[in-house]
């Protein structure tokens, strides 16, 4: 039996690969990733405000050592509050490429396609396999319309592309309009991949103490039926590699995202959770569902369950959600 794919141009083992988190921050967890499985490994991410701060003493174009910008960023992280400086993760990089065999991935996170993305090429001198983008950002600017924030990320696409010789992912959140013609944009910029999906962190309120609060809390299966949707749909749509993020907890999970089309999975939560082992556990979940059901490759599994044979989605997806409403049930 053969489990290995491509992700971005990239040979992998099998799709199970560690996705961003702290889990990646010292080289001797990262060693544990690889020896706990991982067919690659995403690094935690350098952010936009590290580097604009680094370059420009700037961070959200403001100077933090003028009182007047004090209201617009006391909310962020100290400098000292960072895993790395952003030479610190350059340096980082080429010893992470150093200690393990698998394909790392740098990750930058940020929102403009300003000059802090060319620090995209010493990652990529560093001998980071690719570049992973995140750009995570809730847009509360009501002047500030969809158009031309799908136009900024395809920019930032384009942009990376022409700085890199490196495959290039980007990471999306799920909250567009339109998710296909986005990534359908995407890969005419040059990305070799999309991560579905960025997790949005939702500040909650603590009605005791009358106060927001604000966690990275871990993900649960719940979240990757989003997922599973988008890959579906996209799966055979596009040509780019097609990468699920979000949601992957148990070992059925990653079987469900290779079925609706997902050339790899990214996992962080389960990982954090339960060591870097459970992308073994996971690999070989896959491994024992496709010998139960008769499968030798991974290609023969993706997008099996895929909307690639349904000549209009939506209409398919519109029927669904009628038919789900019409036949429930008390109890169901
Ligand atoms: C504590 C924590 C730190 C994270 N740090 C990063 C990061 O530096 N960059 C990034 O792109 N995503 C980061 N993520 C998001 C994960 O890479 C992943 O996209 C998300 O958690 C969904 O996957 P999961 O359900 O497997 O956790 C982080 C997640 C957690 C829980």
């Amino acid at each position: 039996m053969t489990l290995t794919t491509s992700m971005m141009g990239l040979q992998l083992a099998h799709p199970f690969v560690a996705g961003a988190s702290p889990m990646g921050r010292q080289l001797d967890d990262v060693k544990r990733l690889e020896d706990g499985g991982a067919a690659a490994i995403v690094l935690p991410s350098l952010f936009e405000e590290q580097i604009t701060f680094a370059s420009e003493g700037r961070i959200r174009h403001k100077d933090p050592f003028d009182a007047r910008s004090a209201p617009a960023l006391q909310h962020f992280p100290g400098q000292a509050d960072y895993a790395f400086t952003p030479d610190e993760y350059a340096e980082y990089v080429r010893r992470v490429r150093c200690a393990v065999k698998v394909p790392v991935i740098g990750s930058l996170n940020g929102t403009t396609s300003e000059s802090w993305l060319t620090f995209s090429r010493l990652i990529e001198q560093a001998g980071a396999h690719a570049i992973e983008l995140n750009m995570y950002e809730v847009v509360a600017d009501p002047k500030l319309s969809s158009a031309a924030l799908e136009h900024q990320i395809v920019q930032v696409a384009a942009e990376l592309r022409q700085f890199l010789k490196i495959p290039v992912a980007i990471k999306l959140s799920p909250f567009f309009a339109s998710i296909g013609n986005v990534v359908q944009r995407l890969e005419r910029a040059g990305a070799a991949g999309v991560v579905l999906f960025n997790r949005f962190y939702q500040p909650d309120i603590d009605v005791d103490a009358m106060q927001t609060v604000v966690d990275a809390r871990l993900s649960t299966s719940a979240e990757l039926l989003l997922r599973l949707r988008w890959l579906a749909i996209l799966h055979g749509r596009v040509k780019l590699s097609l990468i699920a993020s979000g949601g992957v907890a148990v070992p059925d999970d990653g079987v469900k995202a290779v079925l609706a089309g997902a050339d790899a999975i990214q996992v962080a939560s389960a990982v954090l959770r339960h060591g870097p082992a459970y992308l073994t556990t996971l690999r070989d979940g896959l491994a024992a569902w496709m010998a139960r059901k008769g499968f030798t490759s991974l290609d023969e599994v993706r997008g099996k369950l895929s909307l690639r044979g349904v000549a209009d989605p939506s209409g398919f997806e519109r029927a669904h959600y009628l038919r789900a409403l019409q036949t429930w049930k008390p109890g169901s």
